[in-house]
């Protein structure tokens, strides 16, 4: 065991020569000449370099023997299967990306992305980064009010989705979601479907021939099956745009969250290949969907910039029976299996006999994300999936971060429920709201045997603060969409630095990350959850004021306001206090039209727990909600700080 903190020392204190020799392991078409610049409030990574996620997903395992190899395996909920070599895959990407340039898709050019976990999601975030397309990918669960909105703001020229999908028992008809948000689009000129059931095919071809339709209709099978199975990488600079995805925020609308083709690979490739102890043999199983970013850097790209087989199921946990999962871990000898604690907990409650009837001895490495990992789910997961004994690779990051930040390695002694320090290169701490560290000093620990005892109980904490980054990492968003003040505001202004520090290069670079943590006596960080409006419901992100503007948006509502309660297996669950309009009577009836609504309005994720109708709203002076303290009453906590509040 290496110790981990002198080398964690050396990697924060020379960032730019630590990140530019593991960029040394990837293909550039030209190297950088400067790795790193910092210009408040942007850091730039890999300055003149030029390369292409493709060019080391693809192109780099074609020329270095592994063409043969599997890329990625697809298992349907309707038991069929797809494999794909990095040649076959290759191909299947380059006739995409040529049909992407037949219709007249140039490099910059924006491209959503509506499909669910089948192979061609994967064919098409790949195809549209080859030529140089910038790719949006919407959840596949999210309504036509949600996918709309993302269109617009993104100024989509293409979409590409899908006929209907099977979803459990159920067959999702997506594309009356997307007749409705390109009803009156002015952005999208062609879309792109593929046909993934036989279902509503009537309806897709009435949109085929619709006169007033303002778009060009393409079956996904006729514009490939035209196409040349050679098509070249796009040099792209290392700053350059690679895809944009949205993520809740603190106000009504979603992010575009940007990230590069240069340093975002380079942070993706390495983190998984040191943390989930990566070797030419592994097959990577991450549950998640390239909807959200684990499915953009950890079930898709780092995979295969590593080189390895990725895995992906088509269906959810639970279909066609609770044992899916074990059944398919040992079908396809699964080494690494990543997933989220909001899953775990809910498998657990099946308790262990469907587990026990698989062999899951393929697995090597287990991971988490999403939420804070309770430690009677990470105790849980290690006993009955991890044979007693496998690490669990807590990973905290996030959708801005694009790469994992705190996580434990293989070797690193855990604490369940602590997601260790922070991974190499990365600078995080905990700070009051001067920027000052609350991180607990190391006199305990000196004494004999304190230290074993402190790897048992996390008693010696530090205060609890806002968790933050120091110094730039090579796979941080580029800029908010369309928004750099947001950008600004969210990430670089909430803290105001203490006057007393240290003045180096970054000493004006402290990354907000909107998250509250501890640290403990040996350093290892305890995520707590968000310090802002954002909700957390089975480790997806919701923004309270995304919530109630779904609220307030059915015409019986006055206004409305959201919080997240405590969940068991779901992390958080969201309650929403509403005042009706002069003369509407609350009813249950209400409750469940309001329930819809949310549904339509952003999609099932979002369905609401519990509504309650209320009279009124504490609010602060300047009429904003104080859901903190809707929040603390509801808990039963004492309400804190009510000096601002006006009633
Ligand atoms: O609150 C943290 C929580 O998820 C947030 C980021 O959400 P999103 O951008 O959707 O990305 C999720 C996948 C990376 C964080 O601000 N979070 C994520 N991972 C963890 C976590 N909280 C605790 N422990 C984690 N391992």
């Amino acid at each position: 065991m290496p110790d981990y903190d002198s080398l964690h020392k050396q990697s924060i204190d020379y960032p730019e020569s630590f990140w530019g020799n593991v960029a040394e392991e990837l293909l550039w078409f030209r190297p950088w000449d400067r790795v790193l610049e910092w210009k408040y409030p942007y850091a730039r990574w890999f300055i003149g370099g030029q390369t292409n996620i493709v060019y080391n997903a693809l192109d780099r395992h074609l020329k270095n023997n592994n063409a043969d190899k599997l890329a990625l395996i697809w298992a349907s909920q309707d038991n069929q299967e797809k494999k794909y070599t990095y040649r076959q895959l290759n191909e299947e990407v380059s006739k995409f990306a040529n049909g992407l340039k037949s219709i007249g898709i140039r490099k910059g050019d924006k491209v959503a992305i509506y499909l669910p976990r089948i192979p061609e999601q994967f064919i098409a975030m790949l195809g549209c980064l080859k030529i140089g397309a910038v790719h949006s990918v919407i959840y596949s669960g999210f309504s036509a009010e949600a996918l709309k909105s993302r269109i617009e703001d993104v100024q989509a020229k293409a979409l590409i989705c899908s006929n209907a999908y099977p979803y459990g028992k159920k067959t999702v008809e997506s594309f009356k979601n997307v007749k409705e948000a390109l009803k009156d689009s002015k952005t999208v000129k062609d879309i792109i479907v593929v046909k993934r059931t036989e279902t509503n095919i009537e309806d897709v071809d009435e949109a085929s021939v619709d006169p007033k339709k303002n778009y060009r209709f393409h079956w996904w099978s006729d514009l490939v099956s035209k196409q040349d199975t050679v098509c070249s990488t796009a040099i792209m600079d290392a700053n350059d745009i690679a895809f944009i995805l949205y993520t809740s925020g603190s106000t009504g609308k979603p992010k575009g969250v940007i990230h590069s083709h240069g340093g975002y690979q380079v942070g993706i490739y390495y983190t998984l290949k040191v943390s989930f102890d990566i070797g030419s043999e592994d097959i990577f199983w991450s549950t998640a969907d390239a909807g959200w970013i684990t499915g953009h850097s950890y079930m898709l790209y780092s995979p295969l910039l590593n080189g390895i087989t990725t895995f992906i199921y088509e269906g959810t946990p639970t279909y066609p029976d609770i044992e899916i999962w074990w059944k398919l871990i040992e079908k396809y000898k699964i080494t690494k299996f990543y997933t989220a604690p909001t899953a775990i907990r809910s498998l657990m409650k099946f308790g262990e006999e469907p587990i026990k009837k698989y062999d899951l001895s393929s697995l090597k490495i287990l991971g988490s994300v999403g939420e804070p990992i309770n430690p009677e789910a990470w105790l849980w997961y290690q006993k009955n999936i991890g044979h007693s004994e496998l690490p669990i690779i807590d990973t905290w990051w996030q959708t801005e971060t694009g790469m994992f930040m705190i996580n434990p390695l293989p070797y690193t002694k855990s604490k369940p429920g602590s997601a260790f320090k922070p991974f190499f290169g990365v600078d995080a701490d905990v700070v009051d709201e001067k920027g000052v560290s609350l991180a607990p000093t190391k006199s305990m620990s000196s004494a004999p045997g304190a230290s074993q005892r402190l790897l048992e109980s996390s008693k010696n904490m530090g205060k609890q603060g806002f968790l933050v980054i120091k110094k730039p990492w090579p796979a941080m968003l580029l800029d908010v969409f369309n928004n750099p003040q947001r950008y600004k505001e969210t990430y670089f202004e909430k803290i105001k630095i203490a006057k007393t520090k240290k003045q180096d290069s970054f000493s004006d670079f402290c990354y907000f990350t909107g998250d509250s943590a501890k640290i403990d006596e040996d350093g290892y960080f305890w995520i707590v959850g968000r310090n802002d409006d954002v909700i957390k419901v089975s480790g997806h992100r919701l923004g309270s004021a995304e919530l109630e503007s779904a609220f307030v948006a059915n015409p019986k509502v006055a206004e409305a306001a959201v919080i997240g309660k405590p969940d068991e297996v779901k992390g958080e669950s969201i309650k929403a206090f509403i005042i009706l309009k002069q003369g509407v009577e609350p009813s249950d009836e209400l409750k469940k039209e309001l329930t819809l609504q949310v549904r339509m309005q952003i999609g099932p994720i979002a369905t609401p727990d519990e509504i309650e109708f209320v009279e009124k709203l504490p609010k602060t002076r300047s009429g904003k909600i104080m859901r903190r303290i809707l929040k603390a009453q509801e808990l039963g906590q004492p309400i804190g700080d009510v000096s601002t509040l006006d009633d």
